[in-house]
């Protein structure tokens, strides 16, 4: 097991785990693959998966001796779970059975596979296969969407010809496209480092006296899975965030605000130096023109609160930002979804504009479609908030360095 330590010259270690299913031959291929670009592979097989291929195979093609034992009876050190989580920069799970998926969603470690994904904390990618039936069925589903949202990547079974004689979706993903998936993961970790992204969050509070005010149903999480991907890509995120329904991601420098002025003021202090400002915050529109210093009481028979602008946050920053900084807003719409994002586009000045429904404001995922200034349409599928910042962040990529050729 020495050449298993990350001394050497070897791009990094890849911990293949096979389970048992009939794809688990492609296994090799991937194996073998990786070791082309000078990867070392640790296989780690379930019991299942040698039923169907035998360890030897993955030993003669990685140069590795297989992992399989929980506790193995020669207590190599490397072999246990984990030296082995440690070991990884990437986690692959090729091919992925129903059952092992369903393991690693519940919390359960009952063997050495699903011990090292518990333990470690490389990027984990699964690529699962399995009979249609299984894959269409809910509580498998289920726990990949849960997955998703804990960060886990997924490369989705392709549709064809399948072993049970059937045609359907359940292919495991060609292993060189797995391959690639897995380089892409490795490679484009830190794709956005020396970035200085600004990004808000969440919803600004407008008083009408010390107890009530006027706000919106935003949850913040939109906002927050950008900070987290961004920040996970190697960006210096600020985020600046109004008030939300759910915790901000741990160790992310946040500028608390309340009203719209206030997060007028952040923005405006921290534009200056920001690469990119991406506005997913749910600005209030109106604020009371007076807001009581003492409860308003309910004696008054009716009440007319008399309500004026306030900053278009986006609008202003568009118009003193520095010529390279990108700016991408949202459209958060109810009818009209394109129509009134296009408008929103060119009156706001933006580089992109996010068009989403009222729908997604308060729950888990998002479906998206992207606009940009260059006339470019894209409909995103209903994905995890996180993917879908993950999608936004590419053509942030892109949008930079559009600005570079300018
Ligand atoms: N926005 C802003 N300042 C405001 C209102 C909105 O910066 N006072 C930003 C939002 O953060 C979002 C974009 O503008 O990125 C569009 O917000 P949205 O609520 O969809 O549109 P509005 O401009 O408020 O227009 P309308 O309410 O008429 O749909």
């Amino acid at each position: 097991m020495k050449n298993q330590t990350k001394t050497n010259n070897l791009a990094g270690t890849i911990i293949l785990g096979v389970t048992g299913s009939i794809a688990a031959y492609k296994a090799l291929e991937i194996t073998s693959r990786f070791r082309q670009k000078n990867f070392s592979v640790v296989v780690v097989m379930t019991e299942a998966a040698k039923k169907f291929v035998k360890p030897l195979s993955f030993e003669t093609i990685s140069q590795n001796p297989v992992a399989s034992e929980l506790f193995p009876k020669k207590r190599e050190k490397e072999l246990l779970h984990i030296g082995l989580a440690e070991l990884a920069d990437l986690v692959l799970i090729a091919p992925a059975t129903a059952n092992v998926i369903g393991k690693i969603a519940n919390g359960i470690a009952d063997d050495l596979l699903t011990s090292v994904v518990m333990a470690t904390k490389a990027p984990i990618l699964i690529a699962p296969a399995m009979n249609a039936g299984m894959w269409q069925n809910p509580i498998v589903q289920e726990n990949i969407v849960k997955l998703k949202q804990l960060g886990y990547y997924f490369l989705e079974p392709e549709k064809g010809w399948l072993a049970c004689g059937k045609e359907g979706q359940g292919r495991l993903v060609e292993p060189s496209k797995i391959v690639d998936e897995a380089l892409a993961l490795l490679l484009n970790k830190k794709d956005l480092a020396g970035k200085k992204v600004l990004i808000t969050a969440g919803r600004t509070e407008e008083a009408i006296d010390p107890v009530r005010y006027i706000s919106n149903r935003s949850s913040g999480k939109m906002g927050y899975a950008f900070a987290e991907v961004a920040q996970n890509r190697g960006a210096k995120v600020t985020l600046i965030s109004g008030a939300s329904s759910v915790t901000p991601p741990a160790n992310i420098k946040i500028v608390w605000t309340k009203t719209t002025e206030e997060m007028r003021q952040a923005v405006f202090n921290l534009l200056p130096q920001a690469d990119a400002l991406i506005m997913s915050a749910a600005v209030a529109d109106y604020r009371p023109k007076l807001s009581k210093d003492t409860k308003i009481k309910r004696e008054e028979k009716k009440l007319v609160i008399e309500l004026e602008p306030t900053s278009d946050i986006i609008k202003e920053a568009v118009s003193k930002k520095k010529k390279n900084t990108v700016v991408i807003g949202f459209a958060l719409e109810t009818e009209n979804h394109l129509k009134n994002a296009k408008r929103k586009l060119k009156e706001k000045g933006m580089d992109l504009v996010v068009v989403n429904d009222i729908s997604a404001f308060e729950g888990e995922n998002s479906k998206v479609t992207l606009l940009s200034s260059s006339g470019e349409v894209e409909e995103l599928p209903e994905l995890p908030k996180k993917e879908v910042a993950t999608k936004i962040l590419d053509k942030l990529l892109k949008l930079f360095e559009g600005k570079e050729k300018l």
